[in-house]
C-alpha cells in the first residue's frame, strides 16, 4: 500500500487527486498540507490521515508519493523538495514557470531514482488514446494540418468565484496560454508522435478584469501556430472567454482523411475518409469544468497511471522528461508572442 500525501488541497486536489487515490486499491491517503489549514484539515476529515502545518512535516511523515497541486509558481520548489525527500511526485500542469525549473525537476527525479509525472490528463482519455492508435496505423494517412481548441469561461467557472492567483502573474506566470494551451500543445505531440519544430504565437487580454475593472495581467486568449517535424502546420487556440460553452475539440487533417475529436456531441471520435466513408466511436466525454465540479465523471486516469509507473518503475506517457519538450514549445511560444516573431526549436 502506498502512503500518499497531497500538497495543495484546492480544487484540482478535491475533484481529481483525492477521490482518485481513494478509489485506487494500492493507495492510502495519509497526509495533507495547504497554506490554508482549513482546507487540508477538511481533506483529512474526509479521507482520514493527518493535516500538517508545513510541507516539510508532511514529507517527513513517511509518505511514499505526493501530488503537487499548488499554484504554478510553486510546482518546481515543492516537486524538488519532495523528490529529495525520497517521494515519487505527480505534479500538476503547467510543469513549472520556466524551462530551467522544468529541467531541475527532471534532474531531481533522476538523482532520486523516483517517478516524476505531470498531470497531462488529456493523454489519458480513451478518445485521445484511440486517436493516437489510428494516426499511428495510418488511418488518415500523412498528417498535413490540425486545429485544436481549449476554451471555457475562465477560472471563475472552475473555482466557483474569481480565483485571484490565476490572474496574478507572480503566481501563474501565464494565463490561458499555460492553463489551457499547454494541454493542447502537449496533446498534438502525443497524437501525432511528432515534435514541434517551429512556433509563432499571439496572446491578448481582451476581457478579464480585476474588481476595479483594470485588465488582468496575464493573457485570457492565446493562439499558437505550430509546425511539426513531419511538415504539418496547425493551430492551438486557448481561451478563458468562451462564454457560450466549453470547446475542447481537436481535428487532424491527413492525406487520407480527417479525424475529429470531441467535436460531435454524439461521437467522441469520427474519422472522415477521403472516399466519403465515415467511422464513428463514442468512447467517452471530455471532462468539463461543470462535470468535474459535480463529481459525476469517470477518473481521469492520471492517478492510476502514476501508481502503475511507481509499481513498474516504467515512466508514464506524461513523465517529467516527456513533458520537457512540451514546455520548451510553450516557453518558445511565450517568447515568440513577446517578440512578434517565429522561433525554431530543435527538430526531434
Ligand atoms: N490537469 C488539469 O486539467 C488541471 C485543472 C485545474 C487546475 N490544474 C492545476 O492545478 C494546480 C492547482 O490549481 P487549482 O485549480 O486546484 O487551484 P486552487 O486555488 O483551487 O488550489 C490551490 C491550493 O494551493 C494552496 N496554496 C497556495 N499557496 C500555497 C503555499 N505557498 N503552500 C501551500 N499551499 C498553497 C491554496 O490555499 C489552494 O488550496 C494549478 O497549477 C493548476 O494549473 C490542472
Amino acid at each position: 500500500m502506498y502512503r500518499i500525501g497531497i500538497i495543495g488541497c484546492g480544487q484540482i486536489a478535491k475533484v481529481r487527486h483525492a477521490p482518485e487515490y481513494a478509489r485506487n486499491p494500492f493507495c492510502q491517503l495519509t497526509a495533507f498540507y495547504d497554506g490554508d489549514a482549513a482546507r487540508s484539515q477538511a481533506m483529512a476529515n474526509q479521507y482520514g490521515g493527518a493535516s500538517f502545518d508545513t510541507m516539510e512535516a508532511l514529507l517527513k511523515s513517511g509518505v511514499d508519493a505526493v501530488s503537487v497541486c499548488v499554484p504554478n509558481r510553486l510546482h518546481a520548489e515543492c516537486t524538488v523538495a519532495a523528490l529529495k525527500a525520497g517521494c515519487h511526485v505527480l505534479c500538476e500542469k503547467p510543469m513549472a514557470v520556466d524551462l530551467d525549473s522544468c529541467r531541475q525537476m527532471v534532474a531531481a527525479a533522476d538523482a532520486a531514482g523516483k517517478i516524476l509525472m505531470i498531470g497531462h490528463n488529456q493523454r489519458y482519455t480513451r478518445t485521445h488514446q484511440k486517436a493516437k492508435e489510428l494516426v499511428a496505423s495510418g488511418e488518415i494517412g500523412r498528417v498535413l494540418g490540425f486545429r485544436t481548441v481549449f476554451g471555457h469561461s475562465g477560472p471563475e467557472s472552475w473555482c466557483g468565484a474569481a480565483n485571484p492567483w490565476f490572474y496574478d502573474r507572480s503566481q501563474a506566470h501565464l494565463g490561458a496560454m499555460a492553463d489551457l494551451g499547454v494541454h493542447k500543445l502537449d496533446l498534438i505531440r502525443y497524437l501525432t508522435g511528432q515534435e514541434i519544430v517551429q512556433v509563432t504565437a499571439g496572446v491578448a487580454t481582451v476581457d478579464k478584469t480585476y474588481a476595479d475593472h483594470t485588465p488582468v495581467e496575464v493573457d485570457d486568449n492565446a493562439v499558437f501556430l505550430l509546425r511539426l517535424a513531419g511538415g504539418a502546420i496547425g493551430t492551438v487556440q486557448a481561451s478563458w472567454t468562451f462564454y457560450g460553452g466549453e470547446d475542447n475539440s481537436t481535428v487532424l487533417y491527413g492525406s487520407a482523411g480527417s479525424l475529429h475529436l470531441y467535436e460531435d456531441p454524439a461521437n467522441s471520435l469520427v474519422v472522415r475518409r477521403r472516399d466519403g466513408e465515415a467511422l464513428r466511436w463514442n468512447l467517452d466525454e471530455i471532462a468539463t469544468n461543470d462535470g468535474q465540479n459535480a463529481g459525476d465523471r469517470a477518473p481521469a486516469g492520471v492517478v492510476d497511471a502514476f501508481v502503475q509507473a511507481i509499481e513498474t518503475g516504467e515512466p508514464s506517457v506524461s513523465s517529467g522528461r516527456e513533458t520537457l519538450r512540451s514546455m520548451e514549445a510553450v516557453f518558445a511560444a511565450e517568447r515568440a508572442a513577446r517578440e512578434g516573431r517565429t522561433l525554431d526549436l530543435g527538430a526531434g
